[in-house]
Order: structure tokens, then sequence, then C-alpha cells
């Protein structure tokens, strides 16, 4: 698989640094000086990233806010963070930019700004998106939960309706994979047990007689406007075999039973050290895989609590390559999985800190120095690719 262009290879190491560009400059004047020699020249070969190792055709994805990141870009002189979210990546979810309050911050305005960015960042870099997400009961903007409480099912439907085409009819065709609904079902831990969110998302809280029946339009709706792209379910607390994931079985059973085009289920991935792993992750992969669904990792990441310092032990960062290596490795054994996702691959960006007492979650440091789960991942996709011949950049070959 290509780099895409623009991005800068030299020698065996990926170097983040600001001289990045100097160095490859120098290091293509002194191969242009052999070349011009008459010596022959073997280029070395591109260093490898996660998105050039991936086997089969799985996408390996990062989450970026386009409104924060990506307004900015410059095709001829991008930052430092969209050259590595380039190189390494091959799918990429909108943070933000395409939830309710973003996209659609009154009733009658669209704002279309942060998700234009980072479709054309997609486009620009040979990358594919993963939309998020139309139905969910966090980040609606004030206009519908305040109108939630007198709404009539009829008519949040109608605005939901609308919403769901306009947004999915506007990328139509160029969205491989839409987290349709997010967070639909409650965890064990909360008030009323697992069930569905009725009364927190303000449009199944309308149409709390047949919420079922909502869902599966929102689907319907979605699949109307982009027939070809995949339709997942997403949720948290959901890598495991559990009370919450059996729920999730139930509901995609239900649906597909009417005819809904429900495509995949999401396990988002957002661990923490200070639990377990399940290790019934990949089982749990594998019973929606039998129901005919594509299964995905959608926003991985594995914080954990920090000492007075703010530095992890080494412990901490050895067991969370571990866990990071442990979700990819359930995805990488169930064919039916199609894409691995972190959730922003720097702390820098992480959101962790601002919602967690927790940070260090996501595979690169700030100053994008690569973690060990950078290279777990990296390694497991190495190893997942069988036979794959040494990669030789187009047009070197000698
Ligand atoms: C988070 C974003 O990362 C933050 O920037 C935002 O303030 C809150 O939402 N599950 C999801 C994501 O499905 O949309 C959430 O993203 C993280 C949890």
């Amino acid at each position: 698989m290509a780099l895409p262009p623009g991005f800068a290879q030299e020698g065996t190491t990926m170097s983040h640094s600001p001289s990045t560009k100097r160095a490859v400059a120098v290091a293509a004047a002194s191969l242009t000086a052999l070349a011009l020699s008459g010596t022959a020249v073997q280029a070395a070969a591109p260093d490898p990233t996660l998105r050039s190792e991936a086997p089969r055709d799985l996408k390996i994805g990062s989450a970026v806010w386009g409104q924060r990141d990506l307004l900015d870009h410059d095709r001829k002189n991008p930052t430092e963070f969209q050259q590595i979210l380039a190189a390494e990546f091959d799918s990429l979810t909108p943070e933000n930019d395409m939830k309710w309050a973003e996209i659609h911050p009154e009733p009658d305005v669209y704002d279309f700004s942060g998700a234009d960015a980072l479709m054309e960042f997609a486009q620009a870099n040979g990358q594919e998106v993963r939309g998020h997400t139309l139905l969910w009961h966090s980040q609606n903007p004030d206009w519908v939960t305040e109108a939630a409480e007198t709404w009539t099912c009829d008519e949040a439907r109608d605005v939901l309706e609308d919403h769901v085409r306009t947004v999915v009819g506007r990328y139509a065709g160029d969205i491989y994979e839409w987290d349709v609904a997010n967070e639909l079902i409650q965890d064990e831990w909360d008030a009323g047990g697992v069930q569905l969110r009725t009364e927190a998302n303000p449009f199944l809280k309308s149409c709390s007689e047949d919420p079922v029946g909502l869902i599966g339009d929102v689907f319907r709706w979605t699949h109307e406007e982009d027939p070809d792209s995949v339709l997942f379910l997403n949720d948290y607390n959901a890598e495991g075999i559990n009370a919450k994931t059996d729920a999730y079985y139930a509901l995609a059973q239900e649906l597909l039973a009417d005819g809904v085009p429900l495509h995949g289920f999401g396990a988002q991935g957002h661990l923490s050290l200070q639990y377990g792993f399940d290790e019934s992750m990949q089982a749990n992969f594998e019973r929606f895989a039998d129901l005919g669904l594509k299964v995905a990792v959608t926003e991985a990441d594995v914080r954990m609590p920090l000492g007075e310092d703010g530095e992890p032990t080494p412990e901490q960062i050895a067991l969370q390559a571990e866990r990071y290596d442990k979700m990819l490795q359930a995805c990488l054994n169930v064919a039916s999985c199609t894409s691995f996702t972190v959730w922003g691959f720097d702390d820098g960006r992480s959101w962790v800190p601002d919602v967690f007492p927790e940070g260090y979650a996501t595979i690169m440091t700030e100053d994008y120095e690569k973690k060990p789960a950078y290279d777990v991942l990296l390694e497991g996709l190495t190893d997942a690719t069988p036979g794959k011949s040494p990669r030789t950049p187009p047009g070197l070959n000698t």
C-alpha cells in the first residue's frame, strides 16, 4: 500500500521532528547526486506505518476533530499532526464534527465546516471516513433537548428524518461506515439497569411507545440516502460478552427480523487499566458476525490513573500496550472486522483528561513519540500480513 502523497520518508525510522522536511530534502538531494553520478541506487524501503501494514482490507483509523485540527490544512504544507494522521491511518472518524450540536446547532442552521474539512483531508490523503453519529443521547444542541420536552413522536420523527437525510445525503458515497446509532443501551450499573436509554435520548423519549421502530427508521433513512454505507450500532462497554452486549445481540436480531438495514456492530474500546480486560471480546465479535454483521473497534484508547508526577509507570506502559494488542487481535481474528480506529493518536488531543481523572490513553505522547502501544499495533498488523512482499517505493525500483 502506498503512503499518501507528500509524506516524508527517510532512513529506517520515521522522524516526526520539525527537521523532517529538511532531512528529506537532503536525502533527496544526495539520491539525485548518486543517480547523476551513475551509481546504482537501491532506495531505502519506506518506513512501515499502521496503514501500510494493515492486512486484507482492514482499515486503520483515527478520530480527528476537523473544526480544531484540519481547518488550516494546506496540502503543500501540512502540520506535523496532519502528516502523521495521513501517514498512519487510512480511515478517519469525525471526533465531533458530525454530532448534532456541531453540525445542526439551530433548527434551520447546518454547519458543515468541520465535516467538510475532514472529508477534504481524507480525499487528499486516500483515506476513507466513518460517519459518527446520527442518533445519540449526548452532544445534542439545546434546541433539541428543549423541544424534546414537548415534542409529539411525529414531530420528533420529522426533525430526525430531516437531519439524517440532510447529513447523510450530503456525504453520500463518501462514507464507508456510519455509526448510525450510538450508545443506545444503558449499563448494568445505571439506574434502571440494562435497557434502552429512552429517558436520556430526546428522540427515543418522544417516541417511547415504540423506540425500536424509530431506531429502525433511522437506519432505513440512512440506507436510502447512502445505499453503499455499512450501518453500525456502536457503544462502549461493548467489547466482551456481558449483559449490555446480550441486549445488543437481542436488539440486532429484532432489527434484522424487521428487515432493517443494520450491517454492523461497533465496540468503542474505551478501556481503563483500572479494570480488567474481557477476554471474551473475540467471541463477542464472532457472535455478531454470525448474525451476518460486520464488526469494528471504533474508538480505542487505554487510559490509566497517573501518579502525582503525571507519568505512567513502566508496568502501566507495558499493560497498555498489551490491551491495545488484545483489541487488535480480536479484530484481526474475526474476518468480518472491517476497521480498527483509535480515538485520537496523541495524548495532547485526547478527550480523556477532560473527562476522567486519568490520562496517557493514546498511542503517542503529546510530542508524537511512539509508545510501546504503537509498536505492538504495528507488529500485530505486520505479523498478520502473510506473504506480504517487501515494500518498494513506487518509481524507485532498480
Ligand atoms: C468525545 C469527544 O472525543 C470529545 O471531544 C467530546 O467533548 C465528547 O465526546 N463515545 C463516543 C464519542 O461515541 O463520540 C465520544 O467523543 C467519546 C465516547
